[in-house]
C-alpha cells in the first residue's frame, strides 16, 4: 500500500505551508518597502529617498504603532510611478490606513491586501491606470471603511461579497470601466453614505435592496447604462442630499417621495426614458438647489407643480411634454441663475414677476405655446447672458428695456408674431454674439446702432418687413460671420463698408431691392444664386451676377466712408475693450498660414491696427527716453495714449521662437488673459505683432515693482509693516485666484519681486500671470525657461513638472523679501542648520522699520515669516497651497506669541520634520 507514504507526502506539505504562513506574517517590512521603491521608476525613487535606514517608521508617508508595526501608508499626489506587484502586503499585517490617491500607479490591485483585517482606509484613485478587476473575496476586509477606486482603468463587476464590508461608509468606483449590475447585497451596507457609480458601464436595474441604505446621502449612478425604473425603495433614504441618474436608460416614474427627508439639495435625471408627472412632493422640497429633468417624456400640468425654492440655482425641464403655465413663484426664487423650460407646450404668458428673479443669467422658454407680450420688466433681469424666447407665440413690440441687458450674449426672439421696430437701444448689448429676430412682422429699416455690438458673430433678421437702405454702419461689425437679411424689404446698395467684414462666410440676402455692387469680401464673392436671388440689380465680378458696369463711381463712395468712420471709432475702441479677441481668433483661422509673416492684433476691440500706431507714435518708436524697467522678454515702455490713458507697454524680443508658437493657442492664452480681472493682477490690455515689433499692453502701475522700492531706502522706510503685510495678502490673493478660481489652474512661473508691482496705494499687481507659458509655449522642455534665479523651486533642478507649487515657492521668497526687505539669499539654504536656527527673527528682519511694539503687527510677522518658510519646503508635496495660504492670512487673527518677540528664533517658526533647502 501507498498509504503511510502518502501520509508522509501529506505531513510534509502540511509543514510546508505552515512555515511558509510563519515567514509571511514575519516579512521583514524593512526589506519589503525598500524592494518596492526599487521597482519604482527612477523619479519615484528621488521622491522616496529620504527611504533609508532600516526603520521605516519615521520615513515619509509612513506610520507605525507602538511595537513598531507598519499601520499607515500614506502617499498620496506623489507623483509616484510603477507598480504594486513588490509590495508584499502580507508584510503589513496591522495596516489600517493605504492610501495611494494621485499618482501614475498601474497594474493590478494586490489579491493580498483581502487579508488585511484592521484595514480600514484604501484609496487608489485617480491613478489612471489601475486595470483588471476587485478581488472577489473584498468582503474578507471587515473593518473597511473607504474605498475609493475612482478614476483608473478597472473592469469587471462589483463582487456580490462587497454586502460583507458592514463598516464602509464610501463606495466610489466611479470613472472606470466597470460592468454588470450593482449586486443585491448591497443592501447590506446600511452605513454607506457615499456612493458613487458614475462613468461606467453598469447595466440592469437597480436593486430595490438600495432602499436599505438608510445612511445614504449622495447616490450617483449617472452615465451608464442602467435601465428599469427607479426603485421607489429610493423613498425610504431620508437623508440623501444628491442624486445624480442621468444619463442612463431609467423608465418608469420619478419616486413620489424623493424629497421626504426635506435635505434633497441636487436632483439629476436627465436623458432618461421617465415618464408620468413631476412628483407632488417636489412642490415643498425648499432644499432643491439643482433640479435636472430635461430630455425625459414627463408630461403633466406646471402650472402649480413648482414651489418656491430660495436655495434653487439652476432647473431644466426642457425637452418633455408638460403643458400648463409659468408660476410667478419662478420669480421668488432669488438664487435661480438658470431657468430652461424650453421645447415642451407651456402656454400663457410670460408673468412679469419673472422679473424679481434678479440673478437670471440664462432664461431658456424657446419652443412653447407662450403668449401675450414680452414683458418689459425683463429689462430688470440685468444679469441675463442667454434670453431664448424664440418659437412661441409672442405678440406686441420688442421692449427697448433689453437694451438694458449689457451682458447679453445670446438672444433670439425668432418665429413669433411681434410687431414694430427693432428698438435702437439694443446697440447697448454690446456683448451680443447671436442675435436672431427672424421669422417676425418687424417693420422700419435696421437701426445704425446695431453696429455699436462689435463682438456679433450671427445676426438673423430674415422673414421679416425691414425696409429702408442696410446702414453703412453695420460694416463694422467686422466679427460678423453669418449674415441672413433675406426675405425682407431692404432697398439701395449694399454699403461699401460691408468690404470690411472679412470673417463673413455665410450671407443671405436674397428677396429684398438690393442693387448695386456686392462687396469684395468672401461671404459675398462665394456666396451661390440662391442668397443673392431675387433682388433689384446686384451686380459682381462672379459667376452667378452680372459684371457691374462703373467702378469708379463706387471707388470715391468708399473713399468717403472710411473717412468718416474711423475717427468715430477710434474714440469708441477704447469703451468696448475686449471683444475684438473672439473676431481675432476667426480672421487668424482664416488668414494666417504657417511660416508666414504674421500680423497679430489681439486688443481693444476691432482697430487693432489704429492703436498700434498710436503706441509706436506714444513711444516714439520705442525710444529709450520712454523705457521705464527690462524684464525677461524685453523692455517696458509708458505710452500717453491720445486719449489720455497711461498704459505700459512691453516689447518683446525679437526671437525665433516665435516661429514656433502655435497661434491657435496663442491666441485662445492671450485671450483668456486678457478676461482675468482680478485686483491684484496687473491687467493685460492686449498684444500686438507683426514683422516689426511684438508687444503686450498691460495696465500702467504707478510704483514699480516691489524691487525697486526695496531697494531705495526712502521708500523701503515708507514701506510700514501694514503696507508690506498687505503686499503679501494681495499676492497670496492674486496666487490663489489664479490657482483655484479660474475654470483651469494659470501658473506664473516666474514670481519674484520684479513681477510684483505696487500703485500708488502701494497694493500689490503681480504682472506677467500666464505670459511665460505662451512665450515659451514649450511648457515641457522647462530648462529652457528657468524663471529668475533665486525665487524657482529646488525640484525644478531634477523634473521638468511644473505645478503650482512652483509658485507657492516663490512666494515663500518673495514674502521673505518683504520681511527682510532683501531677497533672502542663503538665508534659505541655511534654514536646516542649526546656526540658521538660532538666528532670532527680530534681527532678520528688514533694520530700516522701526521695531515693532505693536503685538498685533508683531504677531502677524511672526505668522507670515512661519508661512513663508512651509512654503519653501522642498517638497512641493508638503507646501500649502495658495488657497491655504490665503485663507490663513485673511482668517481671524494669527495665535499669540508662544514667547516674547525678541527671542524669538527661526528655529521656532519651522515646523518639525521640515526639509528646507535652498
Ligand atoms: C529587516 O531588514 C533590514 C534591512 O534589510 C535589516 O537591517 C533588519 O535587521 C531586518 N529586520 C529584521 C527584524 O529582520
Ligand atoms: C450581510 O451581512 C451579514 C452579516 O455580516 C451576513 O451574514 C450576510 O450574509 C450578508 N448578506 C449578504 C447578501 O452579503
Ligand atoms: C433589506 O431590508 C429588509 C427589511 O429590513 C430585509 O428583509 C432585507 O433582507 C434587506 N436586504 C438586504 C439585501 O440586506
Ligand atoms: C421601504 O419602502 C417600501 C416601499 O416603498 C416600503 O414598503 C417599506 O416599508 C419601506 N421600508 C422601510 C424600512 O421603511
Ligand atoms: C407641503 O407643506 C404643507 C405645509 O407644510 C402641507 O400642508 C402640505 O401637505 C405639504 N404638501 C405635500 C405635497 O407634501
Ligand atoms: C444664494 O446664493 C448666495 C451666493 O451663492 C449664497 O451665499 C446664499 O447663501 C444663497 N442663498 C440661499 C438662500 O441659498
Ligand atoms: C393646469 O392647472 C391649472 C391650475 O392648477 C388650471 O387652471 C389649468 O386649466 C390647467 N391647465 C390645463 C391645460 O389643464
Amino acid at each position: 500500500m501507498a498509504s503511510p507514504l502518502f501520509f508522509l507526502l501529506l505531513l510534509h506539505s502540511a509543514f510546508l505551508v505552515s512555515t511558509s504562513a510563519s515567514t509571511t506574517s514575519l516579512l521583514n517590512q524593512t526589506e519589503t518597502l525598500l524592494k518596492w521603491k526599487a521597482s519604482l521608476d527612477n523619479r519615484s525613487q528621488s521622491f522616496l529617498s529620504p527611504w533609508v535606514g532600516d526603520n521605516p517608521c519615521n520615513w515619509v508617508g509612513i506610520g507605525c504603532d507602538r511595537v513598531g508595526s507598519v499601520t499607515n501608508i500614506s502617499l498620496p499626489n506623489f507623483g509616484l510611478k510603477g507598480t504594486l506587484d513588490r509590495l508584499n502586503f502580507l508584510a503589513f499585517p496591522n495596516l489600517i490606513y493605504f492610501d495611494l490617491g494621485n499618482n501614475s500607479l498601474y497594474g493590478a490591485i494586490p489579491c493580498e491586501i483581502v487579508n488585511l483585517s484592521k484595514l480600514t482606509f484604501f484609496n487608489l484613485s485617480t491613478n489612471d491606470k489601475f486595470s483588471g478587476s476587485i478581488p472577489t473575496d473584498i468582503g474578507r476586509l471587515s473593518s473597511l471603511a473607504i474605498l475609493n477606486l475612482a478614476g483608473n482603468q478597472l473592469s469587471g463587476s462589483i463582487p456580490s461579497d462587497v454586502g460583507f464590508l458592514n463598516s464602509l461608509t464610501n463606495l466610489s468606483l466611479n470613472d472606470n470601466n466597470f460592468s454588470g449590475s450593482i449586486p443585491a447585497s448591497i443592501g447590506n451596507l446600511t452605513n454607506l453614505s457615499f456612493l458613487s457609480l458614475f462613468n461606467n458601464n453598469f447595466s440592469g436595474s437597480v436593486p430595490t435592496s438600495i432602499g436599505n441604505l438608510t445612511n445614504l446621502s449622495l447616490l450617483q449612478l449617472n452615465n451608464n447604462n442602467f435601465s428599469g425604473p427607479i426603485p421607489i425603495e429610493i423613498n425610504n433614504l431620508t437623508v440623501l442630499e444628491k442624486i445624480k441618474l442621468s444619463n442612463n436608460g431609467f423608465t418608469g416614474y420619478l419616486p413620489d417621495n424623493i424629497c421626504i427627508g426635506g435635505l434633497l439639495k441636487h436632483f439629476s435625471s436627465e436623458n432618461n426614458y421617465i415618464t408620468g408627472p413631476i412628483p407632488k412632493t417636489l412642490r415643498n422640497c425648499t432644499s432643491l438647489e439643482r433640479l435636472r429633468l430635461e430630455g425625459n417624456q414627463l408630461e403633466g400640468n406646471i402650472t402649480e407643480a413648482f414651489g418656491i425654492y430660495p436655495h434653487l440655482r439652476y432647473i431644466d425641464l426642457s425637452n418633455n411634454k408638460l403643458y400648463g403655465e409659468l408660476s410667478p413663484n419662478w420669480g421668488l426664487c432669488h438664487n435661480l441663475t438658470s431657468l430652461k423650460i424650453s421645447n415642451n407646450k407651456v402656454s400663457g404668458r410670460i408673468p412679469p414677476e419673472l422679473a424679481l428673479a434678479t440673478q437670471l443669467t440664462r432664461l431658456d422658454l424657446s419652443s412653447n405655446q407662450l403668449s401675450g407680450e414680452i414683458p418689459k420688466e425683463i429689462g430688470k433681469l440685468t444679469t441675463l447672458v442667454y434670453l431664448l424666447l424664440n418659437d412661441n407665440q409672442l405678440l406686441g413690440k420688442i421692449p427697448s428695456e433689453i437694451g438694458k441687458l449689457v451682458y447679453l450674449q445670446q438672444l433670439s426672439l425668432a418665429k413669433n408674431n411681434l410687431v414694430g421696430s427693432i428698438p435702437e437701444q439694443f446697440g447697448n448689448c454690446f456683448r451680443l454674439l447671436h442675435l436672431n429676430l427672424s421669422n417676425n412682422l418687424i417693420e422700419e429699416s435696421i437701426p445704425s446702432e446695431m453696429s455699436k455690438i462689435f463682438a456679433l458673430e450671427t445676426l438673423d433678421l430674415s422673414w421679416n418687413l425691414l425696409t429702408g437702405e442696410i446702414p453703412q454702419e453695420l460694416g463694422g461689425s467686422r466679427a460678423l460671420e453669418m449674415l441672413n437679411l433675406s426675405h425682407n424689404m431692404l432697398f439701395s446698395f449694399i454699403p461699401p463698408s460691408f468690404d470690411g467684414l472679412k470673417s463673413l462666410t455665410c450671407v443671405n440676402i436674397s428677396y429684398n431691392q438690393l442693387e448695386g455692387p456686392i462687396p469684395l469680401t468672401k461671404g459675398f464673392l462665394h456666396a451661390p444664386f440662391d442668397a443673392l436671388r431675387n433682388n433689384k440689380g446686384l451686380c459682381g465680378n462672379i459667376t452667378v451676377l452680372p459684371h457691374c458696369i462703373s467702378k469708379s463711381q463706387k471707388k470715391s463712395s468708399r473713399g468717403l466712408v472710411i473717412l468718416i468712420i474711423t475717427p468715430a471709432l477710434g474714440v469708441l475702441s477704447l469703451l468696448f475693450i475686449l471683444v475684438g479677441c473672439l473676431l481675432l481668433i476667426r480672421r487668424k483661422k482664416s488668414e494666417i498660414k504657417e511660416h508666414q509673416f504674421r500680423d497679430i492684433f489681439a486688443i481693444w476691440g476691432y482697430d487693432g491696427e489704429i492703436l498700434y500706431e498710436n503706441i509706436l507714435e506714444a513711444t516714439d518708436q520705442f525710444n529709450s527716453n520712454y523705457c521705464i524697467g527690462s524684464g525677461g522678454y524685453g523692455n517696458v515702455y509708458k505710452a500717453l495714449l491720445p486719449t489720455g490713458r497711461v498704459v505700459a507697454v512691453k516689447k518683446l524680443n525679437p526671437s525665433d521662437d516665435n516661429q514656433s508658437i502655435n497661434l491657435r493657442a496663442f491666441e485662445s492664452e492671450i485671450c483668456a488673459l486678457v478676461d482675468i480681472r482680478h485686483r491684484n493682477i496687473v491687467k493685460l490690455y492686449g498684444f500686438c505683432s507683426n514683422a516689426e515689433y511684438s508687444f503686450l499692453i498691460y495696465e500702467f502701475v504707478e510704483r514699480g515693482s516691489l524691487r525697486t522700492v526695496l531697494s531705495n531706502p526712502e521708500e523701503a522706510a515708507e514701506l510700514d509693516w501694514d503696507k508690506r503685510l498687505n503686499i503679501v495678502k494681495g499676492l497670496a490673493s492674486a496666487l490663489s485666484y489664479m490657482h483655484h478660481d479660474r475654470p483651469s489652474p494659470i501658473i506664473h512661473r516666474d514670481i519674484s519681486s520684479n513681477n510684483v508691482l505696487l500703485d500708488l496705494d502701494y497694493e500689490a499687481h503681480v504682472s506677467d500671470f500666464g505670459t511665460a507659458r505662451i512665450l515659451k509655449p514649450d511648457s515641457f522642455n522647462w530648462t529652457s525657461f528657468a524663471g529668475t534665479f533665486g525665487y524657482t523651486a529646488p525640484e525644478l533642478a531634477y523634473t521638468m513638472q511644473v505645478s503650482e507649487k512652483c509658485d507657492v515657492y516663490s512666494f515663500g521668497v518673495v514674502t521673505m523679501e518683504i520681511i527682510m526687505g532683501r531677497h533672502p539669499g542663503d538665508l534659505i539654504s541655511n534654514l536646516c542648520t542649526p546656526n540658521g536656527q538660532q538666528m532670532l527673527l527680530k534681527d532678520v528682519i528688514d533694520q530700516c522699520l522701526k521695531p515693532q511694539r505693536r503685538n498685533k503687527v508683531a504677531e502677524q510677522v511672526v505668522a507670515s515669516t512661519k508661512l513663508a518658510f512651509t512654503c519653501l519646503h522642498s517638497n512641493p508635496q508638503f507646501r500649502p497651497t495658495m488657497q491655504q495660504v490665503y485663507q490663513a492670512l485673511t482668517t481671524g487673527r494669527p495665535s499669540p506669541l508662544p514667547k516674547p518677540y525678541s527671542m524669538i528664533s527661526l528655529g521656532d517658526l519651522i515646523g518639525h520634520g521640515h526639509g528646507i533647502k535652498g
